[in-house]
């Protein structure tokens, strides 16, 4: 059985070379680009906007994306946008966002409609992103609701590509198993 829906007509984009978990469900208006990887028990709905993944992402197990729709006071809605190279940590909650590149977002977080974290910032586990909140460049925050802490060592700037680039190869190993 698949896991990938059309919705309205509009069926998801799997790029060249990503993963998508059989045990994930994928709906409607969602383009992921190339050595993305979805592991299991993602859901991702793009019925009433879309959802749009950067190379070499990945979002790990029981992650929810979502979007907010289009209306007369919000007429383009909140779509959902994540960046290149970005890490999405275990049951984190992304709804209407935009997070930019070499992105690390910490196990159960939750980020809201609006947001937006610029590129190369962490985000720690278990933290609360509020609606329209802008989490700058070269950061790290935590907390409920986030607070900056402090800039990022040049290990941790480093390490946002290394999560990345572990995560293609493991994707890599799973899709060889699925072939052989
Ligand atoms: C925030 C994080 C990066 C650690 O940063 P750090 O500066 O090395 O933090 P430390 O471990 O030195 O702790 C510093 C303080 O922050 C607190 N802290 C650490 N992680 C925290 C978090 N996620 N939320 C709130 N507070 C946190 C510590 O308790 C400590 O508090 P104290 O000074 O009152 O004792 C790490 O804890 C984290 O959340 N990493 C995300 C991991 C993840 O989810 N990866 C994705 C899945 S693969």
């Amino acid at each position: 059985m698949s896991s990938i829906h059309s919705y309205k007509g509009i069926r998801p984009f799997i790029g060249e070379n990503t993963y998508v978990d059989p045990s994930s469900v994928l709906v409607g208006d969602i383009y992921l680009d190339d050595d993305v990887s979805i592991w299991p028990m993602v859901a991702a709905r793009g019925d009433v906007n879309s959802i749009k993944i950067g190379a070499r992402s990945n979002i790990q197990d029981g992650t929810v994306l979502h979007v907010t729709h289009k209306s007369e006071s919000n007429p383009d809605g909140y779509p959902l946008t994540i960046g290149d190279d970005v890490t999405v940590g275990h049951k984190a909650m992304l709804h209407g966002c935009t997070i930019g590149h070499r992105v690390l977002v910490g196990m159960g977080t939750l980020i809201l409609d609006n947001a937006i974290i610029e590129d190369d910032v962490m985000v720690g586990a278990g933290s609360l992103v509020p609606p329209g909140k802008v989490l700058e460049s070269g950061f790290l925050y935590v907390g409920s609701p986030v607070k900056q802490v402090r800039p990022l060592t040049n290990k941790e700037r480093n390490f946002l590509s290394y999560s990345a680039a572990h995560y293609v190869r493991l994707k890599n190993e799973y899709i060889a198993e699925t072939n052989e």
